[in-house]
């Protein structure tokens, strides 16, 4: 179900002649029916089917409040909730989200053991009202550098949420896109040696299937927050035809109007692929 606010605001930006209110003057049921099918063709092509997020600006939010980094990560938990709510709302397919790199790893062992715990602390406790709406979860990135009750964790995730249809949620997790493509490298490679594939067969479809996110169609979307424009290692081979929407907005203080607005400015993209 799509909210009513986001079909105004994404017929105001259409300029889609008939407004919700003719629709409901119009005496004519089965024109009124026509015209709302339409409508609702409209705003379907205008969400975009996967939207990726980089979660940027928690330690900034913290700082400038005079807080310890970790309790902006703790606030980025709240806006998370709030994104995964917003996407379910308004049709989203997938939502995919940065929640720790493998150049991470690199920051302060507190705020780094801060951040394996709060993960671990929210896929308990998240877990069992994700699966309540029908949220199917997935990671992609390394599980092998994660400690054994993190790996226990996101595979008992995996498992109850998995016949789940009403939003994917990946969450990158020790995510690093170069990696991800490194392992895909070493995987075609062995396919070759061992006689399974030619390497001048691999294409793009064969490759693609060696990925993390293979069985995930590529982001439509891709959100950064806090000003910064860059991928920083993220989802590199999936981005490549991807809309980006660059916010000043901290991650802990972007909520619902900041998610509309994002869905607002992707429905005014006219996306070419390549094409005219
Ligand atoms: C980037 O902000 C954010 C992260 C590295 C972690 C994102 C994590 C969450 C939103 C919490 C939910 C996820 C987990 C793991 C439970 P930053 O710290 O780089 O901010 P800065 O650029 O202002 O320093």
């Amino acid at each position: 179900m799509i909210k009513k606010h986001y079909i105004c605001k994404l017929l105001c930006f259409h300029k889609i002649k008939f407004l919700d209110s003719n629709l409901e003057m119009s005496g004519d049921a089965e024109l009124r029916n026509d015209m709302g099918k339409c409508v609702s063709e409209s705003v379907q092509k205008s969400i975009p089917r996967h939207v990726a997020v980089i979660m940027d600006g928690n330690g900034r939010w913290a700082q400038k409040r005079g807080l310890e980094r970790m309790l902006g990560h703790v606030a980025g938990v709240e806006s998370l909730r709030n994104t995964i709510k917003e996407a379910r709302i308004s049709g989203v397919e997938y939502l995919t989200v940065y929640a720790f790199s493998t150049e991470n790893w690199g920051r302060p062992e507190k705020e780094v053991d801060g951040l394996m715990n709060l993960f671990c602390k929210c896929l308990e406790q998240e877990s069992t009202e994700l699966n309540k709406q029908g949220v199917r979860l997935m990671f992609i990135g390394q599980r092998n550098g994660l400690n054994e009750e993190i790996r226990k964790s996101m595979e008992s995730c995996e498992k109850l949420t998995e016949a789940n249809d009403k939003l994917t949620l990946i969450v990158a997790f020790n995510y690093s896109a170069r990696q991800e493509l490194i392992d895909a490298a070493r995987m075609l490679a062995t396919d070759v040696a061992e006689g399974k594939i030619n390497a001048e067969d691999i294409d793009e479809q064969q490759f693609e299937q060696k990925l993390y996110t293979r069985q995930i169609p590529a982001p439509d979307l891709i959100i950064r927050t806090s000003g910064e424009c860059r991928l920083s290692n993220f989802l590199l081979w999936q981005a490549a035809y991807a809309e980006f929407y660059f916010t000043q907005v901290l991650w802990p203080d972007f909520d619902s109007s900041e998610w509309q607005q994002a869905m607002i400015s992707y429905g005014q993209r006219k996306r070419r692929f390549g094409l005219v």
